[in-house]
């Protein structure tokens, strides 16, 4: 089989099945690339009684994508995963023209991981009319405006809809969503509430490097020295997880880890928070039992990255 032809060629009803070479190892996965042929795929499945998960990517897939993939094959019967990279949740053109591109590879690792099909559609099938953006679009007030959305306006609108557009896709099914995405999680959680949407939401612990970096495509973006640098936003979370160990309060725990961030010359801070796990508003009483998650988010060149822990869990 050519992989390419299934971003742009392939048709309603094709079965992608290889007998050659690397390709092997993707025989019998399903690739649909029309919202139509995905959205029929997955109603026979659940008219033949299978329950249905969901793992919606922008490809690139590393063993983070691999670990939603394996818990959601572990937990239903049938499961699907997108890829799809997102032009309206990007807010930089230069961010989106280099985010990694790797459809052959994500195949493989989707079927190794226990996809049966994967959702591959052109940016023309998910926004008809492209350029021009969609007149309905979901947006998320408050939640959506914080932290990574101070510094990334329109991003996670842009997420939030094309997730929603994903989800209505696959119809009833559960889905399952990385927590090294803190703030997307939170928000997916909600949309999926407001919007009274038939689908469950699983969040999955964030998958690391042995050295702590937590799994990201754009860490393939980093040289060796942003890759070493790169590792402040983990031990700024360790400062921080100690710092509240030792009795601080919000303010102090955000110093321990500000200061981590500043002793790393190739780090710009964005931020690094200590806020409620549900509301992700800052967490001014530490009395109180609601769950708390540590957030934080560096530059490193040219690459944006963040990071986030439960505090009372690491202790
Ligand atoms: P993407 O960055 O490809 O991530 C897809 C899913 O993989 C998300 O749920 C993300 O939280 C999860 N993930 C990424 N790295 C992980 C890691 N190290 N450990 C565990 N899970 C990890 O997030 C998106 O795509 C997009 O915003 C999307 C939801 C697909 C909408 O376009």
């Amino acid at each position: 089989m050519s992989i390419g032809s299934t971003s742009a060629g392939a048709t309603v009803g094709t079965v992608m099945s290889v007998s050659e070479g690397a390709d092997d190892v993707t025989a019998g996965l399903v690739v649909r690339d029309t919202v139509a042929g995905y959205s029929t795929y997955l109603e026979a499945e659940r008219l033949a009684g299978r329950s249905v998960g969901v793992v919606l990517t922008m490809g690139a897939l590393h063993d983070g994508h691999g670990s939603l993939i394996r818990q959601a094959a572990a937990e239903c019967d049938t499961v699907a995963v997108s890829v799809f990279v997102n032009p309206t949740q990007f807010g930089e053109v230069a961010d989106l023209v280099g985010y990694p591109r790797t459809l052959e590879a994500d195949l493989q690792l989707a079927h190794e991981a226990g996809a049966s099909v994967v959702f591959a559609p052109s940016i023309t099938e998910m926004y008809p009319g492209w350029p021009t953006t969609p007149t309905t679009t979901v947006t998320v007030r408050d939640l959506g405006r914080r932290w990574e959305g101070e510094t990334r306006p329109g991003h996670f609108d842009g997420m939030a809809t094309v997730v929603v557009k994903l989800l209505a896709a696959s119809g009833r099914c559960r889905t399952y969503f990385g927590e090294k995405d803190f703030q997307q999680l939170a928000i997916v959680r909600r949309v999926v509430h407001d919007l009274n949407l038939p689908v469950e939401v699983v969040g999955c612990a964030t998958v690391r490097e042995s050295d702590g970096l937590a799994m990201s495509s754009r860490n393939v973006r980093l040289d060796a020295d942003g890759r070493a640098a790169a590792l402040c936003l983990s031990r700024a979370l360790t400062g921080g997880v100690q710092a509240l160990a030792a009795g601080a309060g919000r303010s102090d725990v955000e110093r321990a880890m500000t200061e981590v961030v500043s002793g790393e010359p190739l780090a710009t801070l964005g931020y690094a928070v200590l806020v409620y796990a549900d509301d992700l508003e800052p967490a001014d009483d530490l009395a109180s039992d609601r769950p708390l998650r540590l957030l934080v988010a560096v530059t490193v060149g040219p690459v944006r990255l963040i990071d986030n822990l439960d505090p009372r869990g690491a202790m």
